[in-house]
């Protein structure tokens, strides 16, 4: 196994975690309805559930939260992170929000009408949502390479272009009011986009007059992994690629809880006046005032700060190293992954490793639960139970092509030998994958209906044996 950077900070303060027993997580479990988002964290010994707002913030970021100006309009804290978004996004004007779905319903409110699509490589599911909550419909044109887990491309979180053009041509520009890209694609397995696709998606919106908006939750990943695997770019600094992605677009909607390196925060930039005045009534109406966007100065010092950490390379290569880490024990395991691993998660493929469970019986997460019960670990079903949906024509349920369990590593969180645990205790899953069951729905409301979704086991499983040795691990206080 090669050697991966390891951490480039030392650890000054702590928060103690705690295995519970399997009795009490098989409680927990039950009472949460099967759904990992309705675990306590106390019931959780190492949380994978998201990269989202679980980063570790660094001192100089802690320090500058003292400084943050509380002023309700034209705070100094504003204007701090305005310098940031300048220099690394170069867009006429932004709005900061709370996170980023409000900046995807701004961006929605602002552009999309019933019955309008909107195209990009794979919208997250609250883009999604949002755009279907206007009346919209979102399309996926990711390159057919995407959807095979096994398949190593470079830039799997490329739009086809050509499928693009075609559905352009389909649909007509009149019910096309934006398009955009995800960087890099979360739901398609976290995989980059390459600045040449990038520039081949503006072009193809550009030609056809489609505002063209950027999903840059993890713009810097992205630049990395363009730094490492496209030509020209071995030499050009993370920032500078970054400027080059956003050069492209003529806006980008940010949750900078990714690679903001905060707990909450958001924005959306654009450079049409129209649309930021529009979109500043919005902010206005939902948010805030546009000098805070729903978030407290101190907040806005930190994002300042955080979006040009994440730009460091000695950062950005302990990051990668962190997930290639990860992926490379669960390769030795035997498991299953989408391949290459993505900058901020590793997926699981469930439906190969569970090819008992068919996708109306959930097995990304029966899988989840799983992990779960054996060790403690939470991670996140992104399969049918978040992304199949019934067709409004013909009323059938349409099933996402993969169904993965996304194993998402927080920024700057946890150690190596945390992620030895990870991959032990999917090795013991996995050894014992015919006992676990599927799972049908008890409760799911229509949208995004993964986070409050309760479900039942189909069958009794057959739990795995209380003397299982990961019962008895707990960490210290220390
Ligand atoms: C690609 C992508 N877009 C948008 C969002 C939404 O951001 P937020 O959770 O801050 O609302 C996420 C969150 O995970 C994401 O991964």
């Amino acid at each position: 196994m090669a050697i991966h950077p390891p951490e480039p900070f030392r650890i000054k303060m702590v928060e103690s975690i705690k295995l519970l027993d399997r009795k009490a997580r098989e409680a927990a479990i039950r009472r949460a309805g099967y759904n990992l988002f309705g675990l306590r964290s106390e019931e959780i010994f190492i949380d994978l559930l998201t990269d989202s707002g679980t980063n570790a913030m660094s001192q100089t970021q802690w320090a500058a939260m003292l400084e943050g100006d509380e002023s309700y309009a034209g705070a100094r804290s504003y204007f701090r992170l305005a310098e940031a978004i300048e220099e690394i996004f170069g867009f006429s004007y932004f709005l900061p929000c709370h996170q980023g779905r409000a900046a995807e319903h701004i961006l929605s409110t602002c552009l999309v009408k019933p019955g309008q699509y909107i195209p990009s490589n794979t919208h997250f599911d609250t883009t999604d949502a949002n755009i279907r909550a206007r009346g919209g419909h979102p399309v996926n044109l990711v390159i057919d390479e995407a959807c095979d887990p096994k398949l190593r491309h470079p830039f799997k979180g490329n739009m086809d272009i050509h499928k693009l053009r075609i559905f352009i041509e389909k649909v007509g520009v009149k019910r096309i009011p934006l398009g955009m890209i995800t960087v890099t694609n979360n739901a398609g397995g976290g995989q980059p986009v390459s600045l040449e696709n990038l520039r081949a998606v503006s072009e193809t919106y550009k030609e056809f007059g489609i505002p063209f908006f950027i999903d840059a939750c993890r713009f810097a990943e992205n630049a990395y992994f363009i730094k490492l695997r496209e030509s020209g770019y071995a030499a050009k600094s993370p920032l500078e690629i970054s400027r080059e992605m956003f050069a492209l677009a003529d806006g980008a909607i940010v949750s900078a809880k990714k690679d903001g390196l905060v707990n909450i925060g958001g924005f959306i930039a654009m450079n049409d006046e129209a649309l930021f005045e529009q979109a500043r009534n919005e902010l206005i109406l939902q948010e805030g005032f546009p000098t805070y966007g729903g978030l407290a100065g101190r907040d806005l010092e930190a994002i300042a700060i955080g979006l040009r950490e994440v730009l460091q390379e000695d950062y950005l290569r302990y990051r990668l190293g962190q997930t290639t880490y990860l992926a490379e024990c669960l390769l030795q395991l035997n498991i299953p992954i989408v391949e290459p691993p993505g900058a901020h998660a590793v997926y699981i493929d469930a439906e190969l490793l569970l090819p008992h469970i068919p996708q109306d019986q959930f097995p990304g997460q029966a899988l989840a639960v799983q992990i779960y019960l054996e060790g403690g670990i939470r991670t996140v079903e992104l399969g049918s139970l978040a992304f199949a949906y019934p067709d409004t024509e013909t009323d059938q349920i349409v099933y996402p092509q993969l169904e993965l369990v996304r194993l998402a590593l927080p920024r700057r969180v946890y150690t190596q030998s945390h992620l030895n645990y990870v991959a032990e205790v999917i090795e013991e899953t996995a050894a014992r994958r015919e006992q676990i069951p599927g799972y049908r729905l008890t409760y799911a409301p229509k949208l995004l209906r993964h986070f409050t979704a309760q479900l039942k086991p189909l069958k009794q499983a057959k739990f795995f044996s209380e003397t299982t040795k990961l019962t008895a691990l707990s960490s210290s206080d220390q």
